[in-house]
């Protein structure tokens, strides 16, 4: 692995070279002092799970130590570690789920909390079967399905709610198999229990209670997570965004918003509103009040607001490097403990507002449901002003931004599709069939989702950007959340003129649906807009979606929530192709049973593949077999 710095966005290449001249450290210096990373560690064969350890096996069966001192081997130890990530991707999505549950059990009509989607409100909770789902009083409803998702969570019996939105094909897979996930809690603590020192050494047993796990983040985490905020703070429709460092404006207070959970953020959104909060920024010397998002919190925002986004994963500490942020304001995950550090050679101050995620080094306000407006309002206060503190020496704003639309949750997807319905044909409105139809026409080939992170072990965004740009080329029809998303928005692959780039059929689709080739479905959470959105296509035609043309994709991941992610994508019955290599190549027989053997009980397998254009030359061979299976 290299340790050069390697820029495939041109703002990096600016921003790295100021923290140069800044005396920041940034991650490529932290990176470069790792130096070779840990050989053994990247081939999962390092275990530390009891204190008889660590041990270390050889990743080259025949060669070194076979097995640990309590006899585990490389596939034993593989497999426990894969799984332990699961466990931890899908506990960070399904805490964050939990308490947007909360906030929805806190909301009143009188708000700052409220219900914003009351249709969607009583949709969801007739598809769970409330009596009277039509007819009660919002906040009373509001309160009681709260309490029925909040069981979701731990209750002793039964599988998850959500699972009958697959096609009854698919639930007889996951009935078959055992991967049916029961309480969320549930699934994490006997996944625990089970790589527990002494407990599972069967590696195909483990990597089958690990699916389980992910299918209950998928399922049950991610998917409460979405739906439960879109009643909260309102389904996304399409709308115009931009992106990229040059959002952040030199004028205007700055407040960046990062993380993932977007509870406080929708106050501060709100409170930033507020005429008093805009004239006391221009008493300061500011136009007004700017705030910017990053990662999911951006993508929360940005799809429910049309919140700028300044940037992905990769380009949070660039942020600050601009010097003109007044305020960084945190909620969880993906958020570097190295940012206060680095805050403290700017003026800029950096808030952390969860318990889950206290972050040391400078100041901490804590959010809860009871104090949220409040939160937001004192979090204002502080970035106003800090405006004054600001050095004009140290301001470098690089002007690059791309507009970009974003917004496409399911229930978007389908009023454009409804549009087109409308006016051409006699097809029943508010389903996705146009969409299905046209892959089966063969106009689009198939549809891919890409997700995922930013990983340093790859160039910034060149992967999710060359994989979007090449299979739009070859007429597949891309969905993308996360950092992904970012990245296609920084590249202008968000924008209907991004047609341009698209193959005859895909273009002709972008046309007449008046949509961009590549669609922004939200934050890594909202992976299940896309696990539902591809159920529903499958449910047109009444089959599997394993059958389908369709595939997931992670270019450049790197947190435990892409492994969960990844699992339940492929216990969906989706072939899913990961960009940078899990560490479970010290057990060959591992690696096998998830690139191989997984496809004969699931349907799906995962597929490594570290060279962007080559992934994408399997994709189309993939996306093709599926449709010569079909007869399409
Ligand atoms: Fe070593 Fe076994 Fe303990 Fe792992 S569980 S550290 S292999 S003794
Ligand atoms: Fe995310």
């Amino acid at each position: 692995m290299s340790n050069e710095i390697l820029n495939y966005d041109k703002v990096a290449e600016a921003s790295l070279a100021k923290a140069k001249r800044d005396g920041a450290e940034t991650m490529w210096d932290r990176k470069a002092a790792q130096k070779t990373q840990c050989g053994f560690g990247e081939a999962g064969v390092c275990c530390r799970i009891c204190a008889m350890g660590p041990c270390r096996v050889s990743p080259v069966p025949g060669k070194g130590a076979e097995r640990g001192i309590c006899g585990a081997n490389a596939d034993t130890i593989v497999a426990r570690n894969f799984a332990r990530m699961i466990a931890g991707g899908a506990s960070a999505h399904s805490d964050h789920a939990r308490d947007i549950v909360h906030a929805m059990h806190a909301t009143k009509a009188e708000g700052p909390f409220k219900i914003r989607d009351e249709a969607k409100l009583r949709r969801i909770s007739a598809e769970w079967g409330i009596e009277g789902a039509d007819t009660k009083e919002t906040y009373a409803l509001a309160h009681e399905l709260a309490e029925m998702a909040l069981g979701e969570f731990g209750k002793p019996f039964g599988t998850q709610r959500f699972l009958k939105r697959a096609p009854q094909a698919r639930q007889d897979v996951w009935e078959r198999e055992d991967i049916a996930p029961r309480a969320i809690d549930m699934e994490v603590t006997t996944l625990m229990h089970s790589t527990h020192m002494g407990c599972a050494s069967d590696y195909e047993s483990i990597f089958r209670r690990g699916m389980r796990t992910g299918m209950a983040d998928g399922w049950g985490g991610s998917m409460i997570g979405t739906e439960f905020s879109d009643i909260l703070y309102g389904t996304p429709t399409a709308k115009a965004s931009s992106s990229n460092l040059g959002v952040i404006d030199k004028d205007q207070v700055n407040i960046l918003i990062h993380g993932h959970d977007p509870n406080l953020a929708e106050m501060i959104v709100l409170a930033a509103e507020n005429p008093e909060f805009i004239e006391m920024a221009k008493a300061k010397g500011a136009k007004g009040i700017n705030i910017v998002g990053m990662c999911c919190t951006g993508n929360e925002m940005t799809m429910r607001h049309g919140i700028k986004i300044a940037g992905n994963f990769y380009q949070q500490e660039m942020c600050i490097i601009t010097g003109a942020i007044e305020a960084v304001v945190v909620d969880v995950q993906c958020i570097f403990p190295a940012l206060p550090a680095l805050a403290k050679k700017y003026h800029t101050r950096f808030i952390s507002t969860s318990e889950k995620a206290k972050i040391a080094g400078d100041m901490f306000i804590k959010f809860s449901e009871a104090t949220g407006l409040d939160n937001a309002n004192e979090i204002i206060k502080i970035a106003v002003e800090n405006f004054p503190n600001r050095d004009a020496s140290k301001v470098e704003i690089p002007d690059i931004k791309q507009d970009t639309l974003v917004g496409y949750s399911v229930e978007a997807i389908i009023d454009h599709l409804d549009k087109v319905v409308n006016t051409n044909t006699s097809d029943a409105m508010g389903t996705v069939k146009p969409l299905t139809d046209v892959i089966y026409a063969g106009v689009i080939r198939g549809a891919a989702g890409v997700v995922g992170c930013n990983n340093p072990k790859v160039e910034h965004d060149y992967a999710h950007v060359t994989v979007l740009k090449e299979l739009i080329k070859r007429d597949v029809i891309c969905v993308v959340t996360g950092c992904a998303a970012q990245a296609a928005a920084k590249a202008g692959l968000l924008t209907l003129e991004a047609k341009e780039m698209c193959g005859r059929g895909l273009k002709e689709v972008c046309e007449r649906v008046n949509i961009p080739p590549v669609l922004h479905m939200g934050s890594c959470v909202d992976i299940s807009r896309i696990l539902h959105l591809v159920n529903l296509c499958a449910d047109v035609k009444g089959i599997d979606p394993a059958l389908l043309p369709v595939v997931g994709i992670a270019p450049e991941w790197m947190s435990e929530k892409a492994v969960a992610i990844a699992n339940y994508v492929v216990g969906s019955g989706i072939n899913t192709y990961l960009g940078i290599i899990p560490q479970v190549l010290g057990s060959p027989n591992f690696t096998k049973l998830m690139t191989e053997d997984c496809q004969e009980f699931l349907g799906a397998h995962f597929v490594f593949e570290k060279d962007p254009l080559v992934m994408v030359d399997k994709i189309m061979v993939d996306l093709e077999d599926k449709r010569t299976a079909l007869g399409i």
